[in-house]
């Protein structure tokens, strides 16, 4: 018996893929398929498939063709497969020319040509309209959204507003877009959604006139200053059927999702403390450190950390405090202490302290250790009395990581899921309580 085998995503399959697993079952007569598997899918960066892995193996077995379909969970199983079934011939696309030679080691590789004018990714595109976007602001983050946003399908980048001429239109030109406005009603007839990283104070009206104007809404941290707006801003995109999400990216990182879940399955026991530290280090003039552009580390720091104690021990604390140490009359560095009726929190920010970024959930079986960059999160350790049993968890980051919130916010927008403020309302809450000093601080 000659046996072949195949892999791909195989979303929304198509001819090509039907022309392609054709012509490689004819190498031989036993095909295999590998599929892969969703979170391999993500690992890889390829953030947009439509399918489960479930419904894009139906389609596979629909067709036939396959003898035996597995899953493709992770790098490197290639040549597990090939030598553990004992594969003769491994056949793929020719868009991979070159890519697989490294497997020749182990059977013959053959590169079947590629079906012209149709791929999964052109599918996807037609079958979400394409999201046009807009940018509010051209800072350091603004800049980073650009290139985060070409990884993933179904949005275009159109144009950008600021209220600088001079900044916007070297914004348009750099990142060769459509249009550059300093008129935000002009600038929002163009497109279908915001990208709001302009400074915090502004947000709040960028993002209400958008929702008023039938525009979804992707908006920078803190999403606003009050527990009002936000509430406010949330029922409005309700009412109007819109998305309005804060972009927290760290929120939809597959490293981060990964750790939440495991903590709360009772691995570690019961969650009873929870500690967060993000600080970075910043000069004096940046306006992260003017209070008249709401400065200071919780402002511009404490969205990570409260998210993470949110995420895991929920909204209903009894006590919380706040230790800080001010310069030019903005907070370089604060400690929130917070207390629910069965846990504790921490969490540390600071623009000019800097301590250990790391992420400690510890639960009364074993605790969950996350290292700097706890918000960028690639690797986790589950940790126990007996250091036998630590468990170790690696994930992908991609690039800024941008592209996950990106992905998500246009989820939503398929799936009409408007609005999830729990958290971010949260957040906002205690940001206000601490900005208009609604509970005491301590200073140091
Ligand atoms: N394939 C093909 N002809 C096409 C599209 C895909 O021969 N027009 C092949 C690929 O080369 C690969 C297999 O089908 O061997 C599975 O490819 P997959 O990446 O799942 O499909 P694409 O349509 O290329 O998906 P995407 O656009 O998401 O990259």
């Amino acid at each position: 018996m000659k046996k072949v085998i195949t892999y791909g995503t195989f979303d929304l399959l198509h001819y090509g893929h039907i022309n392609l697993l054709k012509r490689a079952k004819a190498l031989g007569n036993y095909l295999i398929v590998g599929v892969t598997s969703d979170n391999y899918d993500k690992y890889r960066g390829k953030l947009n498939v439509s399918q489960s892995v479930i419904e894009r193996i139906e389609n596979v077995k629909a067709t036939g063709l396959a003898d035996e379909i597995i899953v493709e969970e992770y790098e490197g199983q290639k040549i597990d497969d090939i030598v553990g079934c004992k594969v003769d011939i491994f056949a793929i696309g020719s868009d991979w020319i070159g890519k697989f030679d490294y497997l020749k080691e182990y059977c013959q590789v053959v590169y079947l040509d590629r079906t012209k004018g149709i791929s999964s990714t052109e599918l996807r595109n037609n079958k979400h309209a394409l999201i046009r976007f807009g940018i509010v602001g051209s800072g350091r983050i603004a800049n980073r959204f650009i290139p985060e946003s070409k990884y993933v399908s179904g949005i275009s980048v159109e144009g950008v507003f600021g209220i600088h001429e001079d900044s916007a239109k070297a914004f348009f030109e750099k990142h060769q877009l459509a249009f550059y406005t300093i008129n935000y009603s002009e600038f929002l007839e163009k497109i279908d959604a915001v990208y709001i990283a302009s400074p915090h104070e502004s947000h709040y009206q960028y993002a209400k006139q958008a929702l008023l104007s039938g525009k979804h809404v992707l908006c920078e941290k803190p999403l606003v200053l009050s527990k009002d707006e936000a509430s406010e801003l949330f029922a409005l995109a309700q009412l109007k059927r819109l998305v309005l999400m804060e972009a927290i990216k760290t929120a939809y990182c597959p490293g981060f999702l990964r750790l939440i879940s495991l903590a709360k399955s009772g691995k570690i026991g019961e969650i009873k403390s929870v500690d967060a530290a993000f600080t970075k280090l910043v000069p004096p003039h940046v306006r992260e450190m003017q209070s008249e552009h709401a400065g200071g580390s919780v402002t511009e720091l404490a969205t990570y950390p409260l998210f993470a104690i949110i995420k895991l021990l929920g909204n209903n604390f009894v006590d919380i405090h706040f230790t800080s140490c001010y310069k030019q009359g903005v907070d370089i560095f604060t400690k929130i202490d917070i207390v629910y009726p069965h846990a504790v929190a921490s969490a540390k920010v600071g623009l000019g302290v800097k301590t250990e970024g790391d992420l400690i959930i510890s639960g009364t079986r074993g605790y969950v250790y996350v290292p700097a960059p706890w918000w960028k999160t690639e690797y986790f350790e589950l940790r126990f009395e007996n250091l036998a049993d630590t468990e170790k968890y690696y994930y992908k980051f991609s690039g800024d990581g941008l592209r996950y919130e990106i992905v998500e916010f246009l989820n939503r927008i398929g799936k009409e899921i408007y609005t999830n403020q729990d958290e971010s309302t949260q957040i906002v809450n205690i940001i206000e309580m601490f900005k208009n000093k609604m509970v005491e601080i301590t200073q140091i």
